[in-house]
């Protein structure tokens, strides 16, 4: 039996304030409308069509090749949204519509509707849940045998309505050739004036189709993001989640509440992280690794035994047992090797750096290859860049750079050659050579009583 996807991200999102598209805004890193996709995709959907209206191009290109889209010119309603995919649903056997503004919706819930869609036959099934204040929301109403009769929305509601605390999800499994007559039943008549997709049920309903209710167990779990307050919320849920599941496999992380960790970065046992840190998409951390406090690591990857203090890395590698920081950043396409250190102040960009490599304090090290158990002083700076051109730099294995060097590129220097401090090296220094390229100190003896002269 096939089951595809539609998913509403046509409507404004006017209380987000904003010149995005509310449904593009990410939720720890995934844009809340891919994260709907995401999570039906994972619960067995087919093929998606998301209806896209307000700011299309956005929502189109953040989606990406994931989907299909149809446009709905005007936003007449959820129900009007879904007749724009008519041509899409008449493909399938059933059809899953979701709202692209529920980020905290999990694929097992979605799974176990589909199932229960399945398994009692219904036309349709509305995901629904118990809450406190149902203000909003549409209310469930059910008949004398406890059956869904309609959904009622809040506007429309009498005072009796209104005191239903069972709400509508706005989530829902349809078998598609009904939904498809239903639709054309759809008519604009209440309060705000919309074709409601929620009508559908009650059409349903009077044709002794039969609709059922899938009452969700964690209610945060269906909730939608209207405002940027609830987008803080939805973020904090999704921050514990993942935390929660990093704790429980075996990572420590010392503050819950103060460690943001994106989706599908993955987490060897018993490393420690430490608070304010971000680890973002694409990352993947060894065992035993120490990190933070307050670095971001960007899609990067860490061996193990490694620790990581108050640094950034971006699109980097880091091997085992390395120590970072306290302050370095690793700009794009830093690969460091096992056993280096990269010290305080020390900034890689676009380098190689070989096993047992040091740069511990104050260094820059950009467009470079660097061989292994290299001692880099301080404030070594690799001249990369004239101004028009980046060059690149080569240094071979065991070579010694003295602290307060330039290393003019395109240069190279060879295994085991030395450079003394100070020295601004302009020319290959060859293999086990001293290259000392400074002024002379020169020394001029009582200089301070001859000048009081
Ligand atoms: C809807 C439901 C309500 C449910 C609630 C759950 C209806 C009539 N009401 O109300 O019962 O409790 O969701 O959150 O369906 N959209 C379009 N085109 C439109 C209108 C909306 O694409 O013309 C999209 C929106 O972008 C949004 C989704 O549909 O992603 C829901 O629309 P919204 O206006 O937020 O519906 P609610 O009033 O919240
Ligand atoms: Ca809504």
């Amino acid at each position: 039996m096939s089951f595809s996807l539609v998913v509403l991200a046509a409507g404004e999102g006017k209380r987000m304030k904003s010149e995005k598209s509310k449904v593009v805004f990410k939720v720890s890193g995934k844009e809340m409308v891919n994260r709907v996709i995401d999570e039906a995709k994972k619960a067995g959907v087919d093929d998606v069509c998301v209806v896209v209206g307000h700011k299309a191009e956005m929502v189109m290109e953040a989606v990406g090749s994931a989907a299909q889209f149809v446009t709905q010119a005007e936003q007449k309603g959820t129900g009007h949204a879904v007749m724009q995919a008519k041509d899409f649903i008449a493909k399938s056997d059933n059809v899953m519509i979701l709202a692209g503004d529920t980020p905290l919706i999990t694929a097992q819930t979605l799974k176990s509707a589909i199932d229960a869609h399945v398994k009692d036959e219904n036309t349709c099934t509305v995901l629904t849940a118990v809450i406190d204040n149902p203000f909003g929301y549409g209310r469930i109403i059910r008949d004398d045998k406890g059956d869904v009769a309609k959904i009622v929305e809040q506007k429309d509601a009498s005072e009796e309505e209104k005191a239903v605390c069972e709400i509508n999800s706005g989530m829902y499994c349809f078998n598609s050739a009904e939904l498809l007559k239903a639709l054309d039943m759809l008519t604009d008549d209440n309060a705000q004036g919309e074709y409601y997709l929620t009508d559908t049920l009650a059409i349903m309903k009077a044709a002794n189709l039969k609709v059922g209710a899938f009452v969700v167990d964690d209610a945060t779990e269906i909730s939608g993001v209207n405002d940027r307050l609830q987008l803080a919320e939805a973020e904090k849920v999704m921050k514990k989640r993942i935390n929660t599941f990093h704790a429980l496999s075996g990572v420590t992380i010392i503050d819950i509440d103060n460690t943001y960790i994106e989706d599908d970065v993955i987490i060897g046992q018993d490393t420690v992280i430490y608070p304010g840190t971000t680890i973002e998409k694409g990352s993947k951390i060894g065992k035993g690794v120490v990190i933070g406090q307050n670095c971001r690591i960007v899609n990067s990857t860490v061996g193990d035994g490694t620790d990581i203090y108050y640094s950034t890395m971006v699109d980097s590698t880091v091997g085992e047992n390395c120590h970072v920081g306290p302050y370095a950043y690793l700009r794009p396409h830093s690969i460091v090797g096992n056993n280096c250190k990269v010290g305080d102040f020390v900034e890689l960009k676009n380098a190689t750096i070989g096993d047992g490599t040091k740069a511990s304090h104050l260094t820059y090290i950009g467009d470079a290859a660097v061989g292994s158990n290299v001692n880099f002083g301080c404030g070594t700076v690799i001249v990369n860049y004239d101004g028009k051109s980046k060059f690149k730099t080569t240094i071979g294995d065991n070579a010694f750079i003295g602290c307060n060097s330039n290393l003019v590129s395109p240069v190279t220097v060879n295994d085991n050659a030395y450079i003394a401090a100070g020295s601004t090296i302009t020319d290959e220094v060859p293999e086990g050579a001293l290259a000392i390229a400074r002024s002379r100190q020169v020394v001029k003896p009582d200089w301070k009583d001859k000048r009081s002269k």
